[in-house]
């Protein structure tokens, strides 16, 4: 009889301690969730947000409702570099140019939110990692993923360029057609690396004369469409 009291305390004991524990777990678990930027656009009203949730593609009063969203004024609004998460939501492709044409991001994510097709441009994006398109086909958000490269160094180093096992700098450059958006294809892509100049092997790019040619970088080039 006393020992069976005995072990009662202890497996209450040892029950108690298994809840501490796991309310531990899951409450470092959910301290270490990063919130990503979620950025979308409505009428003209561009919304800038940082979104703990995941929020289902397009839906904007859930954003507006679930998010830390802030109004950006297209005429104050400044290229920035994204080494975290992004998540877009477009209508055309005004604003991605406005967003992200020329800049730096690392892991991309692109839902088109429109009904227009979108014609043949192309974007331009730096050191992309990993891009994630999701488009309406049918009322349905089909989500398609290429990832470009991985990279384990830290954030303290160069933003853009990333060493190879010769030590050479490695520079990544993304051209990414937005009429993939309209869905009639599955999404490709397809690099070129070791591009020394990319004025010299890509001169059909109409606007390659922005690219630098004078320094000893070596170019992987991607094209996604
Ligand atoms: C959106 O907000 C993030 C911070 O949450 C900031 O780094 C970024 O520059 C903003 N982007 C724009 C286009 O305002
Ligand atoms: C993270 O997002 C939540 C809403 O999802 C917001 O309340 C909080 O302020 C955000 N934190 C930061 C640091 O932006
Ligand atoms: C990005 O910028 C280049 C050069 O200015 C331009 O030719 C291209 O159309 C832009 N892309 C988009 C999607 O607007
Ligand atoms: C890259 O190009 C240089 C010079 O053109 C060449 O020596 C080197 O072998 C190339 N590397 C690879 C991996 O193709
Ligand atoms: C390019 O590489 C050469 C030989 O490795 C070196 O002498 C030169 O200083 C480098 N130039 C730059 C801009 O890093």
């Amino acid at each position: 009889m006393k020992l069976t009291a005995f072990s009662t305390f202890w497996f209450w004991l040892a029950l108690f301690l298994a809840g501490f524990l796991g309310v531990c777990i899951t409450d470092s678990f959910v301290g270490s969730q990063k919130n990503h930027t979620l950025i979308f656009t409505k009428e003209s009203n561009i919304r800038n947000c940082s979104c703990l949730a995941d929020i289902r593609d397009c839906d904007y009063s859930l954003a507006n409702l679930l998010c830390n969203c802030r109004t950006v004024l297209p005429s104050t609004m400044e290229k920035t570099d994204y080494s975290s998460d992004l998540t877009i939501w477009f209508t055309d492709t005004s604003v991605l140019e406005m967003l992200l044409n020329f800049t730096m991001v690392w892991d991309l994510k692109l839902s088109f939110c429109g009904t227009t097709p979108l014609p043949t441009e192309y974007l331009t994006i730096w050191g992309l990692r990993k891009l994630r398109v999701k488009n309406k086909v049918k009322g349905r958000f089909p989500e398609q993923s290429v990832t470009i490269y991985s990279s384990s160094k830290s954030e303290n180093e160069d933003l853009l360029t990333v060493r190879n096992k010769d030590r050479q700098m490695l520079v990544y450059i993304s051209f990414l057609d937005t009429s993939l958006f309209n869905g009639y294809s599955l999404l490709k892509s397809y690099s070129v690396e070791n591009v020394s100049s990319i004025t010299e092997h890509f001169h059909n790019l109409l606007y390659s004369s922005v690219f630098s040619t004078s320094d000893n970088k070596s170019y992987v080039v991607t094209f996604i469409y």
